[in-house]
């Protein structure tokens, strides 16, 4: 299995779990399975409201010894309404008693956005925290603390822009993972080459095109990636399938990717991607498929209420 390695020498699987929209009452059972076809990198969140089950697929996995916490790579990520720097460390516990480990490898700012704690309804004129009021430098000070106090190995952001990432430079950790959407749709050159310039690595979400998004994230009449005819066709001179091209190019590129299934031959499938080889002419066709098309456009943070703009989340450094 390939790896990214980081200053330390610690090594991160390129190729990871997803676990965004697993829901309670599947999601074990796909860790589990994930685990036994041999996946040691999971990806979850607090948001996702499946650590708990996550935790309980863990432990079974570590008492029937079918990998050891140590051969794992687990992230997580901080919710927006944790963004307080004193609130990192009870948020980051939290999670780590849901998916019952001492430590995580790689804990993420999930959003570069701050709510607030309790406020229910984003249309709540009290819901989102301006940054003035929440500074994210300050969060960033939360998740340095959380690495001091030998809870999480290695810190990063999420949905970031290369705007945001250089705002951190020059603080006591810069990020050491970029988390975000890239696929041959959207494939961000600009913000992939700022984070490897300054070391860190970039790891790729919604690497199929997400199409079990809720209906509400959804655009009309958007384009189905895993049925796109240039990666069809790619797919079949390789004998592969269209989401193993897409895993094989995330990896191929360089990042780490997080492809989310629930389904025991599709986890499998997806796993056996990390030794497909796809040729420089199919690396070469793919990226001509940008067309900078996010699926999830973070639309559902600019409300009239909000400080937040999606001009402001994506702009570039
Ligand atoms: P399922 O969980 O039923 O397998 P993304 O990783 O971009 O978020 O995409 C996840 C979506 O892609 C889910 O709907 C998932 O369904 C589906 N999926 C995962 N692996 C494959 C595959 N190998 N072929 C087709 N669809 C897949």
């Amino acid at each position: 299995m390939n790896q990214l390695q980081f200053e330390n020498g610690d090594l991160m699987p390129t190729l990871g779990l997803g676990t965004w929209k697993s829901a309670p009452g599947e999601v074990g059972a796909a860790v589990l399975e994930a685990l036994r076809i041999g996946y040691r990198h999971i990806d979850c969140a607090a948001i996702y409201g499946n650590e708990a089950e996550i935790g309980e697929a863990l432990e079974r996995a570590f008492a029937e010894g079918i990998v050891t916490r140590e051969q794992l790579w687990i992230t997580s990520k901080l919710w927006c309404d944790r963004h307080a720097r004193e609130d990192v460390e009870p948020a980051l516990r939290e999670t780590l008693a849901a998916l019952r480990c001492d430590y995580l490898d790689l804990y993420l700012v999930h959003w570069p956005v701050a709510v607030r704690r309790g406020v229910k309804g984003s249309d709540d004129p009290q819901f989102f925290v301006s940054l003035d009021e929440q500074p994210l430098l300050e969060t960033w000070r939360g998740m340095e603390d959380v690495v001091e106090a030998g809870l999480a190995r290695h810190i990063g952001v999420s949905n970031y822009s290369s705007k945001r990432l250089h705002e951190h430079l020059g603080e006591r950790i810069t990020p050491e993972v970029v988390q975000v959407e890239l696929h041959p749709y959207l494939q961000q050159p600009e913000l992939f080459n700022f984070a490897r310039e300054h070391g860190a690595h970039v790891t790729a979400y919604s690497p199929l095109g997400s199409a079990d998004r809720p209906e509400t994230m959804k655009a009309r009449n958007e384009p189905v990636l895993l049925e796109d005819e240039g990666i069809e066709s790619i797919a079949e001179r390789h004998g592969a399938t269209p989401a193993q091209v897409l895993i094989a190019w995330a990896i191929q590129r360089g990042t780490s990717v997080i492809p989310k299934s629930v389904n025991p031959e599709r986890l499998a499938q997806n796993f056996a991607a990390a030794e497909l080889e796809l040729d420089d002419d199919a690396m070469e066709e793919i990226a001509t498929f940008d067309q900078a098309r996010r699926y999830v456009t973070g639309s559902f943070w600019q409300k009239p209420n909000s400080p937040y703009t999606m001009n402001w989340l994506w702009e570039r450094a």
